[in-house]
């Protein structure tokens, strides 16, 4: 029998490559490499079985170092995971690719990727400054290749074997139209902030009709103000069913059909993000129904430039 608690280990099946994506996804967009090192650790362990890395985050070897103590241990092997890291801005021509690729492969100590995602369809001026600025502090573009030119270089990527899926990251659904309309290989996944304050429901419809998966980033609100763990909606759902917020969101996540990337250096916080259970299809209603509030948190995808955008309490 199917009980409440079966939703933490939710796959989706992914239908532009093999395979499933879990849906609770652990993100590790963590500053420090070793607390990035012990979180990756105690989210494996806790029964987290989906990694969202990117080179941009610039700790891939601590999670390679630490996915390798885990397998070393013997219960958990690679086949049992899906990991997704993402090509930075600075290398979207396509020679730079496969490159990043490997040297990707190389830091996280595997032999290949679950999927694959652009991690901005900005290109940035090639080289190895992740952020290079011009004399007046503004990013330096690249004009000189197209997102579809890196896009067909993920292709090509694909039919190498090592990379088992591709996707897109901080997409609209205007430029996310355009590679579906071109590719021989669709995207597997896109990658994008949303959560009950900004639900996405337009670019998550487009993508259920073609088989695009999406993986909400910053499920909770990234913990920035107007805080989506204290909306009264959310509270009172948790009340209600014995539940934490943060536990209503995420479970809210998975019940729309997306996959969500949370992140948290704090162990009670990783247990309890994983510790999701069913809502009841009126608390699904009331939070699509009831939640007035509209805030993107992150303004990357108008300009390439990472960034959750401080604002006052
Ligand atoms: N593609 C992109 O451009 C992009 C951009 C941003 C993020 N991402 C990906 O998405 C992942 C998740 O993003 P995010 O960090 O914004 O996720 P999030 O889960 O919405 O926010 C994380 C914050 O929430 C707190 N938190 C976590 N669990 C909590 C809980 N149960 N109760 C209360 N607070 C809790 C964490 O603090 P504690 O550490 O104290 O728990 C942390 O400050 C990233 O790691 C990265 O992989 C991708």
């Amino acid at each position: 029998m199917m009980t409440n608690d079966a939703i933490r280990y939710t796959k989706i099946p992914i239908t532009h490559g093999s395979g499933a994506l879990p849906a609770a996804g652990f993100g590790t967009l963590i500053p420090d490499p070793v607390a990035t090192k012990q979180a990756v650790k105690a989210a494996l362990e806790t029964g987290f079985r989906h990694f969202d890395c990117a080179e941009r985050y610039r700790n891939e070897e601590a999670i390679g170092q630490a996915m390798q103590e885990v397998f070393k241990a013997g219960a958990i092997k690679r086949e049992d995971i899906f990991v997704t890291t993402k090509l930075w801005n600075t290398n979207h021509r396509p020679e730079r690719v496969r490159p990043a690729f490997d040297a990707s492969c190389r830091r996280l100590q595997i032999d290949y990727v679950d999927c694959y995602i652009i991690h901005t369809p900005f290109a940035f001026r090639p080289g190895d400054e992740q952020d290079p600025r011009d004399e007046h502090g503004q990013v330096v573009y690249d004009s000189g290749v197209t997102l579809v030119d890196t896009w067909h270089a993920l292709e090509d990527l694909v039919n190498g074997g090592r990379c088992k899926s591709i996707g897109l990251s901080d997409i609209t659904l205007e430029r996310l139209k355009e590679i579906v309309a071109v590719s021989r290989i669709k995207p597997a996944a896109v990658q994008v902030e949303t959560h009950p304050y900004l639900p996405e429901w337009d670019l998550l419809d487009f993508c259920r009709e073609h088989g695009i998966i999406v993986q909400a980033f910053a499920p909770l609100g990234h913990a920035m103000q107007p805080r989506v763990v204290d909306d009264p909606v959310i509270t009172s759902i948790a009340q209600r069913i014995h539940k934490t917020p943060a536990q209503v969101a995420l479970a809210w996540a998975v019940q729309r059909g997306t996959a969500f990337l949370t992140t948290s250096t704090t162990l009670s916080h990783i247990r309890e993000n994983f510790e999701i259970s069913a809502l009841p299809e009126d608390a699904m209603r009331e939070i699509r129904e009831g939640i007035k509030t509209s805030v993107r948190f992150n303004s990357v995808v108008g300009t390439g430039v990472p960034g959750f955008i401080p604002r006052s309490k």
